[in-house]
């Protein structure tokens, strides 16, 4: 099972600083935003963990290549600590596809079909963090329970806040599982059949896959993956894990990441 971190956005909110540094590198307390999500990805059920990635942002592929030269100056100069830090970043289990053009989320998703195979998937956005790495062992769970159904992570937003985001229409199964009826891209305040917004961590089964093949470009012009997991309820059951606020970390704006460094850096002080 593979877990699938689409990278190769433009990081245009963060721009000039992204214009060199790719966005999934920025620093956040002590490591780039991106190896938090590869490590949460590794600590999941999933063997491998996929970067979808664009040919313009070596940095990240050179983050998680290993680099002996450097391990060993840093352990001749007694800094084991720093030498062990990089190798076990070098070392991760992670490959590589290529989205050449930027036709949306759905698209990146769809240009991992072959390492994915046959196998259900995880999808983790960069731009929201989990440090707890709690969440896809708990939506596994709910798929488990539910005949290996997919499963998406939301989350209760405000109202203007709604078009920002997926949104689902459903009804509650549990105190904290929804089935999902529809999904609809960022729709209008008034078109918004809920206040739950697709929050970034899925779980999804091969046939989402294959429906990526022909889905049009929505909203924006772009593919959209959420476009691909409507298309899906009409063949198959779908759950959402409504999650708790406190347990994500969104960077997608440099606001949310100043704050996502403040509140994580206070964690590790606490
Ligand atoms: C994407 C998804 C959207 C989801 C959001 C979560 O949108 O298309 O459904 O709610 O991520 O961050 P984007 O933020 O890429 O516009």
């Amino acid at each position: 099972m593979k877990a699938l971190i689409p990278a190769a956005g433009l990081g245009t909110r963060f721009l000039p600083a992204t214009k060199a540094v790719p966005k999934e590198m920025l620093l956040v307390v002590d490591r780039p935003a991106i190896q938090y999500v590869v490590e949460e990805g590794l600590a999941s059920a999933a063997d491998e963990v996929v970067i979808i990635n664009s040919h313009e942002k070596k940095a990240i592929e050179d983050h998680f290549s290993p680099n002996p030269e450097l391990v060993e100056t840093l352990r001749t100069r007694g800094k084991d600590a720093y030498a062990d830090a990089v190798e076990k970043v070098g070392n991760y289990n992670v490959s590589y596809v290529y989205q050449e053009e930027a036709l949306g989320l759905g698209h990146a998703v769809y240009c991992a079909h072959e390492k994915t195979g046959n196998e259900p998937f995880y999808v983790l956005l960069g731009d929201v963090l989990v440090p707890n790495n709690k969440m896809l062992p708990r939506m596994q769970e709910v798929s488990d329970a539910h005949g290996g159904a997919s499963v998406i992570a939301v989350m209760p937003v405000p109202d203007e806040e709604v078009s920002r985001f997926g949104v689902i229409a459903g009804v509650a199964v549990s105190e904290d599982v929804w089935k999902i009826d529809a999904l609809v891209e960022k729709p209008a305040l008034e078109d918004a059949p809920s206040n739950l917004a697709v929050f970034g961590r899925y779980l999804l089964s091969p046939r989402v896959m294959e429906l990526l093949a022909d889905v049009k470009p929505g909203v924006g012009g772009e593919i959209q993956l959420t476009d691909a997991l409507d298309a899906v309820l009409q063949e198959e059951e779908m759950y959402a894990l409504v999650i708790d606020p406190a347990d994500g970390f969104d960077t997608g704006t440099i606001e949310s990441w100043l704050d996502t460094n403040n509140k994580l850096y206070a964690q590790r002080q606490a």
